[in-house]
């Protein structure tokens, strides 16, 4: 992918080039991308003279940025224990065979990422699915059509 260096260039000058603005930079970078670019990577680590490798630690340690590009929605199936007994991996099962992809993995016209987590901590309301900032509770099969339904737009 062929990133736009002046655009973070810009966010780069946003926090006055600082090393230790580096999250803020690369929250923006993800803003724009759904993810962080390679390049995106070389070019701030350039710039704020970090090393790489310093750069790529910090994007794989927070689990807000991603390397890999990311579909716009993000769709998140609860596989906790509470969830687990209540149909939490026939809700996953459902997801994959709509998006036609696996956890981990964004659709190939990016406009989904499916991800499980082991548990969400409202476990009263399970099974749970979060698409994006958004609980579906009490979560059935039935409902992963209409809940997909209302992203696609
Ligand atoms: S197990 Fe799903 S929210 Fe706790």
């Amino acid at each position: 992918m062929v990133v736009d260096k002046e655009k973070i260039q810009s966010y780069i000058d946003k926090h006055d080039g600082k090393k230790d603005s580096l999250i803020a930079i690369l929250q923006d970078i993800q803003n724009e991308h759904n993810y962080l670019p390679q390049e995106a990577l070389r070019y701030v680590a350039k710039v704020l003279k970090i090393p790489l490798s310093d750069v790529v630690g910090v994007a794989t340690f927070y689990r807000a940025f991603s390397l890999t590009p990311r579909g716009k929605h993000t769709c998140t199936v609860c596989l906790g224990t509470a969830c687990h007994v209540r149909g939490g991996p026939k809700i996953l099962d459902e997801f994959e065979r709509r998006l036609k992809v696996r956890p981990g993995e964004t659709t190939k016209d990016n406009t989904f990422t499916l991800e499980t987590v082991a548990c969400l901590g409202c476990c009263a309301i399970g099974p749970v699915v979060v698409v994006d900032k958004d609980y579906h509770a009490h979560t059935s099969v039935r409902q992963v059509g209409p809940i997909l339904g209302k992203y696609k737009k």
